[in-house]
This record gives C-alpha cells, sequence and structure tokens, in this order.
C-alpha cells in the first residue's frame, strides 16, 4: 500500500465523510534525480509547516481539522526526518502574530498542542526525539508553559533527533529580546560595546547551542520567511512547494533533500571547484 493511501486512510478514519481530491502533479511529483545514498541531508531543518486552512477549505472543513491534520504530519515529519537522520528539526507551530486569528482558531490550536503530546509521546520516546521549545514562551497561558516544560523534562535523556517547536516565535522578536539582555549587560558594567560581536548576539538567541539551519521548507506556494529563524537563517538554503503542509510526506521531504544537495553553498564566499 502507497504511503499517500496509507495516509488517507488514517485521515478517513479522524474525518469520517471525509473525501480526498486528486492532487495535480506538481514538480515535486516529479522523480528526483538523485539517488538515496547521495543525498545530503541537513544537519538542521526547518519547516515552515503552511497550508492548514487551505487543506481544511478545500475539503469543506473547518480550519481546525486542517491544524489536525497538520498535527498528524508533523509526527510523520519526525518519523521521517529520523529515517533520514537530521540532527534537529524545528518547527514554525505559532508565531506571535498568530494570536491575531479568531479566538476560537487559537484556542483549537492551543487544544492540539496539549493534545500532540498527551497522544504522541510515546512515540517520540520510541524514536529517541528530544522535545524543545523556541519562542517567547514565558509570555504563553500558564498550562501552555506547563505543557512545555513537561515535554521538555520528559524528553531531555532522548538523544537521535531533537524536536524544536516554535511556539509564540517571532524572528524579530527573539532579536529584540537578545538586544535587551545585552543591553543589560552593557549597563551592569558586565560587558563593553565594542565586544559586542555577531557571536554574542548568537549566544542570546532562544536556543544558542543548536547550529544555525542549512535548509528551510516552506510548503503551499508562498515564498516568504514569515519571521522565522531570522537571524538564524541568514545563510539557510531554501526549498518551497505547492503541496499543502497536511499533504507533505515522505517524497516531498525527499525532493527537498535532492534540491538541497545539488546547491552549491558559498557563504559568500568562492565555489570551491573555482
Ligand atoms: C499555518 O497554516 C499553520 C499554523 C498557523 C499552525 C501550524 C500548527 C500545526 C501544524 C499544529 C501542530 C503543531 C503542534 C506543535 C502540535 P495556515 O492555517 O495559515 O494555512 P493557510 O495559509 O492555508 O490558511
Amino acid at each position: 500500500m502507497g504511503r499517500s493511501t496509507k495516509n488517507e486512510i488514517r485521515l478517513a478514519r479522524l474525518f469520517p465523510g471525509l473525501t480526498f481530491l486528486h492532487r495535480k502533479k506538481k514538480q515535486s511529483d516529479m522523480q528526483s534525480a538523485i539517488s538515496e545514498a547521495d543525498l545530503k541531508i541537513p544537519v538542521h531543518l526547518g519547516v515552515i509547516m503552511d497550508g492548514n486552512g487551505r487543506w481544511a477549505q478545500e475539503r469543506h472543513l473547518p480550519r481546525s481539522a486542517g491544524h489536525r491534520a497538520g498535527a498528524e504530519n508533523l509526527k510523520e515529519l519526525c518519523r521521517n526526518c529520523g529515517y533520514y537522520g537530521v540532527r534537529y528539526l524545528t518547527v514554525y507551530a505559532f508565531s506571535t502574530e498568530n494570536w491575531s486569528r479568531p479566538d476560537d482558531e487559537v484556542h483549537a490550536l492551543m487544544e492540539l498542542f496539549v493534545e500532540f503530546f498527551e497522544r504522541y509521546d510515546p512515540e517520540l520516546e520510541k524514536e529517541g526525539i528530544r522535545v524543545r521549545f523556541s519562542g517567547d514562551i514565558e509570555n504563553l497561558p500558564a498550562d501552555i508553559q506547563a505543557v512545555c516544560a513537561r515535554a521538555e523534562k520528559n524528553s531531555i535523556h532522548r538523544k537521535r533527533m531533537d524536536l524544536i517547536i516554535a511556539m509564540n516565535y517571532g524572528g524579530r522578536r527573539e532579536i529584540m529580546q537578545a538586544c535587551r539582555a545585552i543591553s543589560k549587560e552593557v549597563a551592569e558594567g558586565r560587558l563593553l560595546p565594542e565586544n559586542i560581536t555577531e557571536t554574542t548576539i548568537t549566544e542570546h538567541m532562544y536556543i544558542p547551542d543548536v547550529p544555525d539551519p542549512d535548509l528551510i521548507i516552506r510548503p503551499s506556494g508562498e515564498q516568504r520567511l514569515s519571521n522565522f529563524l531570522v537571524w538564524e537563517g541568514a545563510y539557510a538554503e531554501f526549498w518551497v512547494s505547492d503541496i499543502l503542509w497536511p499533504d507533505f510526506g515522505f517524497k516531498e521531504l525527499t525532493d527537498a533533500f535532492a534540491a538541497f544537495s545539488s546547491r552549491d553553498r558559498r557563504f559568500g564566499g568562492l565555489s570551491k571547484s573555482k
């Protein structure tokens, strides 16, 4: 049985009456021109999980059903990244701007976060996935903060992959908070302004021990960063796909890695071949 058929059966169980639209052949449906053994796997992958609303709309379902299918797919992504040996996976789950959505959608998303760990933590444990959060966590509702703290504490011993959930995250807010912390050190005489370097700023990011992302994937056809990993993603490769997030599966991930494998990352220098 094909992977997408299995996905569809699983989703049909969750949403009785759901019909599956035939997916048009898109660029990302083409066969990768590279064998699995030759794939270059990013150490740190970032994913903007976009398109849940449109996925639900296409099926005449509420937006919350799209987010639920997106959460299911996050679990699949974790498994697929584990298979490929990705060491760090950062997913954009809730931005500092998402508070402007209708209350019921925000509420449904918060409930989904809680449910995600209740349902999937045993699987994350089995896969050796440590859970971490990046974002303005202190300004989340207290019950959500407690869920985050518990998920981090329960998984701290897991070594295979770090799943970093960007939650109440905004790249600009992260830089602003770093500036505040650095200014405080200067004001207290613990740091001289002339000693502030790029490393100082990196050290004041939410999770400074994690290397910069090598590749950022955005499904659903949009071609922007939307305030995701603004500082850390300065040299990340970017890959977009027309597939909506809940349908973004193993094949699309493989296509992204195939494209990444062929990129010439120069970091502002010259190609090694020149
Ligand atoms: C953007 O799609 C997606 C979000 C704002 C939420 C992403 C959250 C999940 C996938 C839920 C799972 C997360 C965890 C950690 C359990 P959109 O709704 O803006 O899509 P649209 O552009 O089609 O409207």
